[in-house]
C-alpha cells in the first residue's frame, strides 16, 4: 500500500463533497493507515520472519464510538484498500454464527483451537462489524478464539457501540468474559471515534418527524425516515431485561427502536420498561398512534408516561398519528397531564431537540442509499 492510501482516498471523498471533513475520523484513519502498512510490510517479510520478530507483533484494532459516527464506513475504506487476498469482512453475529456451527460439528478434541487453525488458513485480516456481546454461548467463548486466532497471526479489526470494559455488561455470568475485555483492552489497539456528528441524522429535518394523518402515505414516510437513520429496510427484533422478565423490541437497529402504539400503550407496560428502552436506543419510533376516546385512559395514561420518559432521556422520537398532537386525547381523566404530552411532543420536532444545530450532512441519493442497504 502507497503511503497514506487511506488518507487520500479520504481526502478526494472530501473534495469531490462525497464526505464532511472530520478530525475524529481523520484520527482514526491514521491508525489504520499506520495498520495496513504494518500488514503489507508483515506480509513481505513472510510468515517466519514475522513469527520471529517481536515488533511486528500487530494483534488488531478496536473502534467504538456512537451510532453514525462512521466506523463501519472507515473499516470498509480499509479492507477494501488492503492488498492482500485473504481477508475477509463479516458482520460480527453473521461470524459468531459460523463459529458455533463449526463447533457443532466437531466433536471432539481442542474445538477452539481447531476452528482458529481453520479460520486463519483462510483469512489473515478479518474485518468484524458490529461487535456486541447479548448472548452467554458467545461470551463464554469469544477471549479464547480471538486469543487463538491471534496465536495463528491473525489481525482483526472490529468495530462497537461500546468500550472493551462495557461488553456483556450485566450479562449473565460476566465474570466468564472478563479475560475477553482483557484481552481486548491489552492486545487491540482501543480507539475511540466520536466526533459530535451522527451523519445518519443529518439526512432528515426534525420536522418531518411527525407525520399525521395515518395512511398508506405516512407508513411509507415513516419507512422512508427509518431507512434513513438506519440503512437498513427492517430492523432486527431484540430482548431487553425489565425487571427480571424480557420486553420484546418488535425491530432494533442502529440505536433505533421501532413499535406501534397497540405495542407501547396498549398492552400492560409500564414506567420501567419505557426506560429501559430510553437507556437502550437514541430514537423511538411509535407507528400508528390512534385518536384516543376518553374510555382509552390507560393508554392515554402510558403515553403521557412514555413521552416523560423520552423526553427525560432527550430520546428523538419518530411518529405517525391519526391526529396533530393537540387533537389525539382531548377528552377523559388524564386531559390536564396531556397538556404537557402535547407541548413535549411539539417540542420534540425542533431541530434543537434533535440536536441538528450543527448536522449539515451532504443529501442522500436513492442509490446512495440503496448502495449502503445492500452493504448492510
Ligand atoms: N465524514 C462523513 N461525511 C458524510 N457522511 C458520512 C461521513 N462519515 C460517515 N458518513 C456516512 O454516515 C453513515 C453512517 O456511517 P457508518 O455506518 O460508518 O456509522 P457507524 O459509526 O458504523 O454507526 P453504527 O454504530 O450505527 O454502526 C454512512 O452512510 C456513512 O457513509
Ligand atoms: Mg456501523
Amino acid at each position: 500500500m502507497p503511503p497514506n492510501m487511506l488518507h487520500l482516498t479520504y481526502a478526494e471523498k472530501i473534495a469531490r463533497d462525497e464526505l464532511k471533513k472530520d478530525p475524529a475520523q481523520a484520527a482514526v484513519l491514521a491508525e489504520l493507515d499506520h495498520l495496513a502498512k504494518a500488514i503489507e510490510n508483515r506480509k513481505r517479510q513472510g510468515f517466519f520472519a514475522r513469527l520471529l520478530n517481536p515488533k511486528t507483533k500487530i494483534h488488531g484494532l478496536y473502534i467504538h464510538g456512537d451510532v453514525g459516527r462512521g466506523k463501519t464506513m472507515l473499516m470498509d475504506m480499509f479492507i477494501d484498500a488492503l492488498r492482500i487476498e485473504a481477508k475477509q469482512r463479516i458482520h460480527f453475529h453473521a461470524f459468531m454464527q459460523d463459529v458455533h456451527q463449526r463447533r457443532q460439528n466437531m466433536k471432539s478434541g481442542d474445538v477452539i483451537a481447531t476452528i482458529a487453525r481453520d479460520i486463519s488458513q483462510q483469512t489473515r485480516v478479518l474485518c468484524l462489524d458490529e461487535m456486541q456481546v447479548s448472548d452467554i454461548a458467545d461470551a463464554t467463548i469469544i477471549g479464547r478464539l480471538f486469543e487463538a486466532l491471534i496465536a495463528n497471526g491473525m489481525i482483526i479489526v472490529t468495530t462497537s457501540n461500546l468500550p472493551p470494559g462495557e461488553l456483556y455488561k450485566d450479562g449473565l455470568n460476566r465474570s466468564l468474559f472478563l479475560p475477553a475485555i482483557k484481552l481486548l483492552q491489552t492486545r487491540f489497539k482501543v480507539v475511540s471515534l466520536n466526533g459530535p456528528t451522527d451523519y445518519r441524522l443529518g439526512r432528515i429535518r426534525a420536522g418531518e418527524s411527525f407525520v399525521s394523518p395515518l395512511g398508506a402515505g405516512a407508513d411509507r414516510h415513516v419507512q422512508k425516515i427509518w431507512e434513513l437513520l438506519t440503512e437498513m429496510p427492517q430492523g432486527q427484533p431484540c430482548e431487553l431485561q425489565v425487571l427480571g422478565r424480557k420486553l420484546l423490541v418488535p425491530q432494533a437497529a442502529h440505536g433505533c427502536a421501532r413499535f406501534s402504539f397497540e405495542e407501547l400503550c396498549e398492552a400492560p407496560l409500564g414506567p420501567a420498561d419505557y426506560l429501559a428502552i430510553a437507556s437502550h436506543f437514541q430514537t423511538l419510533f411509535v407507528e400508528r398512534i390512534p385518536a384516543l376516546a376518553a374510555s382509552q385512559n390507560n393508554a392515554a395514561k402510558r403515553f403521557v408516561g412514555l413521552i416523560d420518559t423520552l423526553y427525560d432521556a432527550k430520546l428523538r422520537l419518530v411518529a405517525s398519528s391519526a391526529q396533530p398532537p393537540e387533537k389525539i386525547y382531548r377528552q377523559g381523566r388524564y386531559k390536564a397531564e396531556f397538556a404537557r404530552t402535547v407541548s413535549r411532543l411539539q417540542e420534540m420536532q425542533s431541530a434543537s431537540y434533535w440536536g441538528q444545530e450543527f448536522v449539515e450532512t451532504r443529501e442522500i441519493t436513492t442509490e446512495v442509499l440503496d448502495a449502503a442497504i445492500d452493504r448492510a
